[in-house]
């Protein structure tokens, strides 16, 4: 008799229908997720480039919105289709003390006030019974940002210790210098957190940055990072995260090249502010124990694309384009790359936006590399909790507060000798 060989049943076949976490994922008004982030601040436009020249059109937590800037210079968010009858305001005009619908010219201030409604009687003697929806404005950072949430609730826009106060020479800049970026910022396509999450991911370096988008990073700048850095096996070891006041951090450890007999242990710290704020060092010319400068924002735009905002201060203009053209795929930046070149070498925008448009959590396999993920996931749901409760959600302040300090780039933890291994370098708090 022979007997029937073993069946694998590990195949594709029979899989169960994939979904995503909408609690996470979903931004719109009225979600869960899309509630807990209208509780804070977002960057919606760059200063320099918000002029009284044309409106701009934008999507932020799926509200098409338009943001314009007046005449005498003060920025607005108002929805896109006009209280009268719903043409576009992108196709209005700019004037001194608003935004002018093209339609019938009804205009509206930065505040929604109808200033105007030029086919009524008088220009419009009952022009107070409409209003354009709007959202309150500040600028900060070289950034214009919007609150979108209950006006009672509207909490103070946070500062932060790495950007001000500004040191001599300093200014502030918040322009991507690559191509398409615009008034608004670079849509990106797929999920926020998608590319959220993978800031508190630094093992991605480890292997991405490191074994497929073409060897990078050592050797540049003044310290450069010594091979033990994007050692994979020493990573486990020396990877560690931690909650904070305002979020969560990540931080690897390693021995710096020796000096003098010694070899410093340094930890580079990347930091994360709920709910999209992200302190990332640069990565090029670190200098250990320096006051890190950069503040990055991740904005939804709706479930299925997010843009991302900066903040730089610095008194060199260079210092910006290294940043934002940090990260090489062999020796090039994404735009110039073959679709051939983007497999043969992937960064973070192949490995990110190939997850989907909203990643299938049913799907993942959760592992010890992603327990940075799985703690700000923990925060968000937390969150998300707490603003359901009728509480005020973590980071967020009613009161204009001193700058948070914020600890990301390289810092010395200790000295090791010479001789000394990555292996033998303790992570933090191990
Ligand atoms: S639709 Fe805007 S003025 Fe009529
Ligand atoms: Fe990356």
């Amino acid at each position: 008799m022979t007997e029937s060989p073993t069946v694998d049943t590990g195949t594709g076949y029979g899989r169960a229908t994939p979904s995503y976490d909408a609690r996470l994922a979903e931004v719109g008004p009225g979600t869960p997720m899309g509630e807990a982030l209208r509780r804070y601040w977002h960057p919606i436009a760059t200063s320099a480039t918000l002029t009284p020249d044309v409106p701009h059109r934008t999507r932020i937590l799926g509200e098409d919105l338009i943001v314009f800037r007046d005449g005498q210079g003060r920025p607005g968010v108002v929805y896109e289709r006009c209280a009268h009858r719903g043409s576009s305001l992108y196709y209005g005009r700019i004037e001194e003390d608003g935004i002018r619908c093209c339609y019938h010219g009804w205009k509206f201030d930065v505040q929604g006030h109808c200033l105007a409604q030029a086919l009524e009687p008088g220009r419009g003697r009952r022009r107070d019974a409409a209003r354009q929806p709007w959202y309150p404005v500040e600028e900060r950072y070289g950034l214009v940002f919007v609150y979108m949430g209950p006006p009672e609730r509207k909490p103070a826009l946070p500062r932060y210790d790495c950007l001000e106060p500004l040191e001599e020479g300093d200014q502030y800049y918040a322009e991507w210098p690559v191509p398409g970026m615009g008034v608004t910022g670079l849509v990106q396509d797929c999920n926020w957190l998608q590319v959220y999450e993978n800031s508190i991911d630094p093992g991605h370096t480890n292997w991405l940055h490191s074994q497929h988008s073409g060897y990078q990073f050592v050797g540049v700048g003044t310290t450069g990072f010594p091979e033990n850095f994007f050692d994979p096996d020493a990573f486990p070891d020396n990877v560690s995260y931690a909650r904070t006041a305002f979020g969560a951090k990540s931080e690897i450890r390693f021995l710096d090249k020796a000096e003098n007999g010694v070899r410093p242990v340094l930890g580079f710290c990347a930091e994360l502010h709920l709910p999209n704020v992200l302190v990332l060092p640069e990565g090029v010319k670190l200098a250990p124990d320096a006051r890190p400068d950069l503040v990055l924002w991740f904005v939804p735009s709706d479930d299925t694309h997010h843009r991302l905002f900066f903040s730089v201060r610095t008194g060199d203009p260079e210092r910006m384009s290294r940043f934002a053209l940090l990260i090489t795929q062999n020796g090039k930046q994404p735009w110039e790359l073959t679709e051939e070149e983007r497999q043969r070498f992937p960064g973070d925008a192949e490995a990110q936006v190939s997850q989907g448009p909203i990643t299938l959590h049913s799907e993942e396999t959760l592992a010890t590399s992603d327990r940075g993920v799985v703690m700000l996931r923990r925060l968000l749901r937390t969150m998300v909790d707490d603003v359901e409760a009728g509480r005020d959600p973590l980071a967020v302040s009613m009161v204009d507060e001193p700058p948070r300090r914020v600890e990301a780039g390289l810092f010395t933890r200790s000295t090791a000798t010479a001789d000394e291994t990555a292996s033998a370098v303790p992570a933090a708090g191990a």
